[in-house]
């Protein structure tokens, strides 16, 4: 049976149960706020967002595949044109991996120019014996543990707006201007201290020279030179703070849809898919391709419901499911997922986040992952896919491209004594660039495996 459809307004979220809401403790100052950001520009154009939605439908269909990545929280004090640029390298350097190693077109989607929301698990923080509100991102309070600074200031919101719009822009200019011409791969690879990272890096780049060279020799530079001078690179964030997206929500003069026009592509939280949920409705009614975060929790039924609110029409690209289920339970759930999603005949991108459902706290106390078990959820989730005959089609990863010591393991083989030399992440642990490359090597592997066995060639191996 059908529910008749709902009225979708981009309020219409208000009526609805919700949860990970900050106590703003002056409405009129929050009103102000959001009155504001309507009058404001939007960050993105709704024909950039049917192009994502496009591209997805590729991966959907196994012939591209989704590299979606970057902070767990973007911050204030960390917003220099520096870090800007090293998190596009390191993004570069895992799709020119990729794309070259495991011969697939890579949808470049960053957690970037938005990503500043935090869904909680406790509402409160305990410091010794003082108990304050958890902060929950720049856009909304202060990390610092002074009860002044947790208190929710919707002025944040503009802020955040505004480093959103010029980090946007920062990464429009690299990814059109010639930073990201393929020329100039071999300057993506970032960290120098890491020679078998670096050689292998390079000898992706000197068969890609190769090419270009081959295709120069048949007078195809003109045409070589459109394909491989620029990058179409997406923006992506949670859309966790509802007044600021309501705010941002505008309709799209072509085609009268309305988009959210904060980012290219918003995804929906673990904590906040309750299908009859605020963040849920939100989402329904936007036309953006939408995240969806699969946990352990997540059933077939429920997951059934999401996909028939978020995608009654069933188009390929417009509903990505994110699975985090953790290392060790990834063999078990997603099966069941996929079988059901199979059975229902949806249109669905599978990818894998391999990073919030293996986060722990080390002996000395910080919030960590180890990168062995990054990659056991990644491998898991290839063999899953591959073993039901469905596209793994990409993955959502927390990195960045400075050299931080948040993740145990890797080339570096960081230690639980090194954590606190480089620990610089607003609120999950990060794989640094190298940690990052290393994963992009691995999947290149898996990748082109998939496609060997697509083509009927037989893997020996
Ligand atoms: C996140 O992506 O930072 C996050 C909080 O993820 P999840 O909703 O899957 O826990
Ligand atoms: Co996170």
């Amino acid at each position: 049976m059908h529910a008749v459809a709902q009225i979708w307004s981009p309020d219409s979220w208000r009526k609805k149960p919700i949860v990970q809401v900050p106590a703003y403790p002056d409405p009129a100052a929050l009103a102000a706020v959001e009155k504001r950001l309507k009058t404001l520009p939007p960050l993105v154009f709704a024909g950039e967002a049917r192009n994502l939605t496009a591209a997805l439908a590729q991966v959907s269909q196994g012939k591209a595949f989704l590299l979606q990545g970057g902070d767990c929280a973007e911050s204030f004090a960390e917003f220099s044109a520096n870090n800007i640029r090293d998190a596009f390298c390191v993004f570069l350097s895992m799709a020119t991996v990729l794309t070259f190693a495991a011969d697939v077109p890579v949808v470049k989607v960053g957690r970037i120019a938005g990503q500043f929301a935090k869904p909680r698990s406790d509402d409160n923080e305990k410091q010794g014996d003082v108990v304050l509100p958890s902060y929950r991102g720049d856009i909304i309070n202060g990390e610092e543990f002074t009860a002044q600074a947790r208190v929710p200031d919707p002025q944040r919101m503009l802020s955040a707006y505004f480093q959103a719009a010029s980090t946007a822009n920062l990464v429009r200019a690299f990814a059109t201007g010639g930073y990201a011409d393929l020329s100039r791969a071999r300057h993506w690879f970032l960290d120098h201290n890491h020679p078998d990272l670096e050689r292998r890096y390079n000898e992706v780049v000197d068969k890609i020279d190769e090419g270009v060279d081959f295709l120069r020799t048949f007078s195809l530079a003109n045409a070589v030179k459109q394909q491989t001078s620029r990058v179409d690179f997406y923006f992506s964030h949670e859309a966790l703070l509802l007044p600021y997206e309501e705010a941002l929500t505008r309709q799209d003069s072509i085609t009268k849809d309305h988009y959210a026009t904060s980012a290219h592509m918003i995804w929906i939280g673990d904590r906040t898919r309750q299908p009859d949920g605020a963040h849920v409705e939100f989402c329904r009614g936007v036309k953006n391709p939408i995240g969806l975060k699969c946990g352990p929790s997540m059933s077939e039924d429920d997951l059934i419901k999401l996909i028939a609110v978020l995608n009654p029409k069933n188009e390929a690209g417009r509903l990505t499911l994110i699975c985090r289920f953790g290392a060790d339970k990834v063999g078990e759930k997603l099966p069941r997922l996929i079988r059901a999603v199979q059975k229902e005949g949806a249109n669905v991108v599978w990818s894998s986040d391999p990073m919030h459902g293996n986060t722990v706290k080390s002996n000395n106390g910080f919030k960590t992952r180890h990168v062995e078990r990054v990659i056991k959820e990644v491998k898991s989730f290839f063999e899953v896919h591959r073993a039901e005959g469905t596209h793994a089609g990409g993955v959502h990863f927390e990195m960045t491209g400075q050299d931080v010591t948040e993740c145990l393991g890797g080339a570096q083989a960081i230690s639980e004594s090194d954590l606190a030399s480089r620990y610089d992440t607003r609120c999950d642990p990060r794989l640094n660039a190298s940690q990052s490359l290393e994963l992009a090597f691995l999947m290149a592997d898996s990748l082109r495996a998939e496609r060997m066995k697509g083509a009927g060639l037989a893997q020996s191996a």
